[in-house]
């Protein structure tokens, strides 16, 4: 019988993972958006409705984070039909958390589902890509593919996209912080210029290969040693208020590591135990009180499925 209607939750998740900008990414079990599409009589792509984006997005499907995917998969398969499409935005727009990817994954997950799975799973990867470049003005698939397929994510390369699903220690627990003020990807990736200091780049690649090590060995003391940024965090921590008052904050509670989510303002922190994962939520948050922020707190173990149909 053929679906009439999906609803798919798309989790959130946190990109970069401090010295792997654009390369590295995980979900999280946070929050997720919530689309819904249907088929219409109408012969056309109609986005029905948007919630939790305080009006900021765009109800033109050509524009839309959600439906760009859609309309690409669509040209591909060759098909023309009309869809209505609900997108609640649960994860917060601008927050580090993946927001934008959730919403494109969101709609070529749902639709795919909808048409009784034409394309394998990985195959929906670059109409998503095409979503998220709407927003980000960049292809970078560092929230996308995480979110997509779950899990812990290395992008090893963009030409052509390859995908490495990375293991990791079970004990991983995820603190993040997410002060309630918005930064725009696209705005802070201009800030970031256009070359690094070999230097820089030396340490950031060992950084990113000891992390990688780590997690696949098991060797939490590697992890923690090895989610630093030098090239990244010194211009984005800038923008984030008490930003190193709250690293320090959770480093003080024995995190292993701690950094920017994606293009901030969230701030993740990893941890090998529940408990100092909960602890560093509390001193993280009490920074965060302190200077008037509004903020919210939570902890998480890696996200290992993607969008769920609900
Ligand atoms: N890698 C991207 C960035 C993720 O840091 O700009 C943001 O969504």
């Amino acid at each position: 019988m053929r679906q009439e209607k999906i609803k798919v939750a798309v989790p959130a998740s946190v990109s970069n993972v401090g010295p792997g900008f654009d390369i590295l990414g995980f979900a999280v079990d946070i929050t997720s958006d919530i689309i819904t599409i249907n088929f219409n009589e109408q012969n056309k792509i109609v986005i029905k409705k948007i919630s939790g984006d305080n009006g900021k997005l765009t109800y033109e499907p050509e524009k839309n984070t959600c439906t760009v995917g859609i309309l690409k998969m669509l040209d591909c398969l060759g098909i023309k039909i009309g869809l209505d499409v609900i997108i609640q935005k649960r994860i917060g727009i601008g927050s580090g958390l993946g927001s934008s990817a959730a919403s494109a994954v969101g709609g070529v997950f749902a639709l795919n589902e909808l048409l009784g799975k034409p394309f394998k799973k990985n195959e929906l990867l670059p109409f998503a890509l095409e979503g998220e470049k709407i927003a980000s003005r960049a292809t970078h698939a560092d929230n996308v593919a995480p979110c997509l397929f779950g899990g812990f994510i290395l992008i090893r390369g963009y030409n052509p996209i390859d995908i490495v699903y990375l293991t990791y220690p079970k004990n991983l627990y995820c603190t993040i912080v997410h002060p309630q003020i918005e930064i725009e990807t696209a705005e802070s990736r201009k800030l970031l210029g256009e070359k690094v200091e070999l230097k820089k780049a030396i340490t950031q690649w060992g950084n990113v290969a000891g992390l990688i090590a780590g997690l696949t060995t098991n060797n939490y003391e590697l992890i923690g040693r090895s989610i630093k940024d030098v090239i990244v965090e010194p211009i984005r921590g800038k923008f984030i208020p008490s930003y190193y008052d709250m690293k320090e904050a959770a480093y003080s509670v024995g995190v292993l590591g701690c950094n920017i989510s994606g293009s901030g303002p969230a701030l993740f922190a990893l941890s090998d135990s529940k408990i100092i994962a909960e602890n560093a939520g509390k001193a993280m948050k009490k920074i965060c009180d302190k200077i008037k922020v509004n903020n919210k707190i939570y902890v998480s173990k890696i996200n290992t499925n993607g969008p769920q149909i609900i």
